[in-house]
C-alpha cells in the first residue's frame, strides 16, 4: 500500500473584476489530505476537522476523490482504490475555495502517488473536476492557485491555460467573515444571480477594471492593483445584496487605508488588500461595519503565498 500526505491553501478567487480568471493562494489556513493506493475495488473517505461534518463522504461527491479518480483515470490506473482521511482547515462556504483547496489536494496527491504521469495542467483540469463535483462549477480560479500557488490567471479555458504571477509584496490580507446562514449550494445560488449578458459600455469599463488589476499585480503597484479589485462592475454589483452591510463594510475598509476591497470568492466573506501593518486596524473597521449592520463577523490576516499543494 503506498500512502502520501498532501497539504493544499484556501483561496481568493475572481479579485473583483477577474470573475473565473484570478485567484490567489493564502499561507492559511490549508487542507491536509492523506491518501492510500489500495488493492480494494471500493473508494473511501473520512472527512474531519472545520465544517467537515457538512461535507459529502460520498465518493462520487467528495470534490479530493474525484479529483484524485480522475488522476487515475488519465493515468489508466483504474484498477486501485482510494482511501482518503481529509482534515479541513479551510472553512466551507465562506469564500475561501475550502472545495478548491480539497480538489488540488486530491488530484495532486494521486499523481504524486502514481509517480507524476500527468503534467501540471492536466493535474488542473482533474482537479477542476473535483471543483465541478462540489459546487457544480468547473471554474479553475480556485482550484489554480491551491495548485500551483502564488496568483494565477486562466488565459483560456478550452483548452485551460493558465500562467502564474508573483504575489504583491508589501500588502496583507484581510478576510472579513459574516455569520450568517449559508446554503448548501451556495456557490451554486451566487452564479445564479449573475447576470446572462451585459452591455457593452459595461464590458468596456470592466476591462479597464481588469487590466488595472492585473497591471498593478505585474507592476507590483498595489495601489493600481486595489483600484482594480474595488471596482468590479457586473459581478459584485449582482453579489452584494447576498451580503447585508457589504457596501458598508467595502467603505470602511476604504477609509481605513485598504488598497482594494471586494467580495472574496463567491462570498460571503469580504477581503482586503492591505499595506503590511494596516491589518488589524482595517478588519476591525470590517467587523464593526458589519455588526452596525446587525452581523456578527470576526476577522483574520493572510499573507499572498507562493506555495500551492505539496506534500507535507
Ligand atoms: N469564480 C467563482 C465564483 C469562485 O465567483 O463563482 C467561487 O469560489
Amino acid at each position: 500500500m503506498r500512502s502520501v500526505e498532501v497539504s493544499a491553501p484556501a483561496t481568493i478567487a475572481n479579485l473583483g473584476p477577474g470573475y473565473d480568471l484570478m485567484g490567489m493562494a493564502l499561507d492559511s489556513p490549508k487542507d491536509f489530505l492523506r491518501v492510500s493506493l489500495i488493492k480494494s475495488a471500493n473508494d473511501e473517505i473520512e472527512v474531519k476537522g472545520i465544517g467537515g461534518d457538512t461535507i459529502s463522504a460520498e465518493p462520487d461527491q467528495n470534490s479530493s476523490m474525484v479529483a484524485a479518480r480522475a488522476v487515475l483515470r488519465r493515468a489508466g490506473a483504474n484498477g486501485y482504490g482510494l482511501k482518503m482521511h481529509l482534515r479541513k482547515g479551510v472553512p466551507p462556504r465562506m469564500g475561501m475555495g475550502s472545495s478548491g483547496a480539497s480538489a488540488a489536494a486530491g488530484a495532486f496527491a494521486a499523481n504524486v502517488l502514481l509517480n507524476e504521469p500527468l503534467d501540471e495542467i492536466e493535474v488542473l483540469e482533474c482537479a477542476m473536476e473535483g471543483e465541478k463535483a462540489a459546487c457544480g462549477s468547473a471554474h479553475a480560479d480556485n482550484v489554480a492557485p491551491a495548485l500551483l500557488g502564488g496568483i494565477t490567471v486562466i488565459l483560456n479555458y478550452e483548452p485551460i491555460k493558465v500562467t502564474k504571477l508573483r504575489p504583491l509584496a508589501g500588502v496583507e490580507v484581510v478576510e472579513a467573515t459574516p455569520e450568517l446562514e449559508i446554503a448548501q449550494e451556495k456557490t451554486r445560488l451566487a452564479r445564479e444571480v449573475l447576470p446572462a449578458s451585459v452591455m457593452l459600455g459595461t464590458v468596456v469599463s470592466q476591462m479597464s477594471s481588469f487590466a488595472l488589476l492585473l497591471i498593478g499585480i505585474m507592476k507590483n503597484d498595489p495601489k493600481m492593483a486595489g483600484e482594480g479589485i474595488s471596482s468590479d462592475r457586473i459581478v459584485e454589483p449582482a453579489r452584494a445584496k447576498l451580503i447585508p452591510g457589504f457596501q458598508e463594510v467595502k467603505r470602511a475598509a476604504m477609509e481605513a487605508g485598504a488598497y482594494g476591497c471586494s467580495i472574496s470568492g463567491a462570498g460571503p466573506s469580504v477581503f482586503a488588500i492591505v499595506p503590511q501593518g494596516a491589518g488589524i486596524r482595517v478588519g476591525e473597521r470590517m467587523v464593526e461595519s458589519f455588526s452596525a449592520a446587525g452581523i456578527r463577523a470576526k476577522f483574520s490576516l493572510h499573507k499572498i503565498s507562493e506555495e500551492g499543494a505539496k506534500v507535507v
